[in-house]
């Protein structure tokens, strides 16, 4: 039976049992109607795991940032600049009334969107530069759909690429897909950076530890921490049915050391200036397994084989 609360004085005891007065403790959040009797007492629910209808917001998001996936993708050729995929990104979300989460992220980056050539391991500006034959490029795209956030990012064969950068991007497919295929309701975060690890030294290549994967929601970065290697630390972590996060493993040809550009404060680079590779995924784990929420309908899927496209005369 509910019961209905008597009108108290400023002066009168709390209905809280704090035994403080009614002014000094809660008069001010029930006059804002942000406290009662029923929410004090019920038990507070984790706002990591997702309902169903929350559940939906993040599909949406994650299938609206596929989409743009989906349309950038014939753009990438030789020639174009990466500041004109960064202009396709933002008039194509903007059209649909949708907010790119990287402008103003931490009140400085600058763009709508990263844009991450070769030696560029995440977090590249969209510039000048000009993509060109043999390159790769990672595109890293967040959209915020009704407040939820949808991210992902792809690496991109600029015209035909070397043997070499074929065996690197083809490592980072596959890796973010065994960590995928890896975990199930309950498993630990360790054991996606035990998949990632495990496949890239295999390949004799290395895996980032400075950036890693993080939870989603309303948030763009949030817990759990999702580290690309077996952590100890962070990898205890469970992941519950209803939570949301990104897998997205930066896989490097020689050092995983990084270095942050001093000037801009945003572009992280290979140590060594050698190659990297990145891809992203934002991920539901749902009572059944993993949910890919951001795979792009023309994207490569899971087993994909990059191979050079054959030239045409
Ligand atoms: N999209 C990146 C990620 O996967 C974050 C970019 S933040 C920015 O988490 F400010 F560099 F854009
Ligand atoms: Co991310
Ligand atoms: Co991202």
């Amino acid at each position: 039976m509910k019961e209905t609360r008597q009108k108290l004085g400023p002066n009168d005891v709390c209905w809280c049992g704090s035994g403080k007065k009614y002014k000094k403790c809660h008069l001010s959040a029930d006059a804002h109607g942000a406290s009662t009797p029923e929410a004090e007492t019920a038990p507070k629910r984790d706002p990591l795991l997702l309902n169903e209808p929350e559940r939906n917001g993040m599909r949406k998001a994650g299938a609206t940032n596929a989409e743009l996936m989906d349309y950038l993708r014939d753009f990438i050729v030789p020639g174009i600049t990466t500041k004109r995929i960064d202009e396709l990104v933002a008039d194509w979300t903007h059209a649909r009334g949708h907010v790119c989460a990287t402008l103003n992220y931490r009140g400085s980056y600058p763009a709508h969107c990263c844009t991450s050539p070769n030696h560029v391991v995440c977090h590249g500006i969209p510039g000048s530069y000009v993509l060109k034959e043999g390159d790769i490029v990672n595109v890293d795209l967040t959209t915020i759909v009704d407040g939820w956030h949808g991210d992902q990012s792809e690496t991109f064969l600029v015209g035909q690429v070397s043997e070499e950068t074929l065996r690197l991007v083809q490592c980072t497919f596959d890796a973010m897909w065994l960590a995928i295929d890896a975990i199930k309701p309950y498993s630990k975060v360790i054991e996606i950076g035990q998949a990632i690890k495990r496949h890239a030294s295999r390949l004799e290549l290395s895996v980032v530890e400075d950036y890693q994967g993080h939870g989603i929601g309303r948030k763009f970065h949030q817990r759990p921490h999702i580290p690309h290697f077996p952590d100890r630390y962070h990898g205890q972590q469970i992941l519950e049915p209803g939570m949301c996060f990104t897998i997205e493993p930066m896989i490097n040809q020689g050092t995983k050391r990084t270095v942050l550009d001093r000037k801009d404060g945003w572009t992280v680079y290979t140590a060594d200036g050698k190659l990297s590779a990145q891809f992203e995924h934002t991920i539901l784990m749902t009572e059944k397994g993993p949910e890919v929420l951001t795979q792009p309908k023309r994207g490569p899927a899971r087993g994909h084989k990059f191979t050079n496209q054959a030239v045409t005369a």
